[in-house]
């Protein structure tokens, strides 16, 4: 059998593709032949990651969707699906993210977190399943090392990533059958993201950070765009249902003290 990394004729939908590490794998992914959809909140976004993507030689739509409106992610998926036909690949990725403990966030903010990252992939997934091509479709979720690891000022997160993983995992054995296979990345800490902004927001604390990782540096959107592409094509052919770290080693280190950092971050940021 010959194997392929070549992803001419396929379409690829990118939910939240549009800035940091989602855009970086819907741009791996047209530079690799792909005809490629992204969506997001904000119109200016998308249309930018377009232009980007065209710029790339690829066919490339978007939509403007919020992942915890349901009505509008079907709308959009069904445009995307009514110009281009069935969907080889799904990366779902969208997600908020922010500091605080969860005394000092309200239940508001807590949910709003919950519902961008687990039910907006929930949607997503819903969504998207009459349009996955059966057999065949390769479905990636972008989770977060807090899913599996606890670290203070990430209750939300940690709650909503765990949940991300489960449904990746439960998803793989329910459609397994109907050929499509179902698997998170989870990336370690990416350089130049709004993520890492968020969490370790000076150049002191994002040096401390890349020393903390095994390999001795920050991850790029194309090593997490790799993996994708992996786990999307035919040398992923069997695989299903895994949770793929791909963050130099980090997990194995407890994420290199990310833990007691953030505590006093968060201690710091809530006056304590
Ligand atoms: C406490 C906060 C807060 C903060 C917002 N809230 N920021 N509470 N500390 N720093 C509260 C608000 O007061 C509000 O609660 C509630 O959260 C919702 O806030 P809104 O601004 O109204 O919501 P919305 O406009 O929907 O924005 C969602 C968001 C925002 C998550 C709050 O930050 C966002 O849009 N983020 C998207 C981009 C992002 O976060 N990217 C990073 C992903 S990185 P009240 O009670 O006042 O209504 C990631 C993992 C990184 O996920 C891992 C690195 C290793
Ligand atoms: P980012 O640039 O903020 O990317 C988030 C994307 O999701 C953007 O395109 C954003 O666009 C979209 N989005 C956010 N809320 C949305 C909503 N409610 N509905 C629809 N789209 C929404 O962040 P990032 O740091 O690159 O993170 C990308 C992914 O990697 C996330 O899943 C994150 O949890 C994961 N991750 C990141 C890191 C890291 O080091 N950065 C580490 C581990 C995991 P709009 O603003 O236009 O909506």
């Amino acid at each position: 059998m010959s194997l392929t990394v070549d992803f001419k004729g396929k379409t690829v939908v990118v939910v939240g593709g549009t800035s940091g590490i989602n855009r970086g794998i819907a741009e791996l992914f047209a530079r690799h032949g792909a005809r490629v959809a992204v969506a997001s909140r904000k119109e200016a976004k998308v249309t930018d990651t377009v232009a980007a993507l065209e710029g790339h030689g690829a066919e490339a739509m978007g939509f403007v969707a919020d992942v915890r409106d349901l009505d509008a992610v079907e709308a959009g998926l069904k445009s995307v699906h009514e110009a281009w036909g069935d969907f080889d690949v799904l990366v779902s990725g969208a997600a908020g993210n922010f500091p605080a403990s969860l005394n000092g966030m309200s239940a508001n903010a807590f949910r709003s977190v919950v519902e961008i990252d687990l039910i907006g992939t929930v949607h997503v997934m819903k969504a998207s399943y009459p349009y996955l091509k059966k057999p065949g479709a390769s479905v990636v979720n972008i989770s977060a090392p807090q899913a599996f690891l606890p670290m203070p000022g990430q209750s939300h997160v940690s709650a909503a990533k765990a949940g991300v993983d489960m449904i990746t995992r439960t998803l793989a054995i329910e459609w397994g059958r109907d050929g499509i296979r179902v698997n998170s990345v989870v990336p370690g800490p990416i350089g130049g993201t709004e993520g890492m902004a968020r969490l370790a927001p000076t150049p002191d604390a994002i040096e401390k950070v890349a020393a903390s990782v095994p390999l001795n540096r920050l991850g790029t959107p194309d090593d997490i765009g790799h993996a994708c592409m992996y786990l999307s094509s035919d040398m992923g052919a069997y695989v299903s249902g895994a949770v793929l770290p791909v963050d130099g080693g980090w997990a194995q280190s407890g994420c290199g003290g990310m833990g007691a950092f953030l505590g006093k971050l968060v201690a710091q940021l809530e006056g304590r």
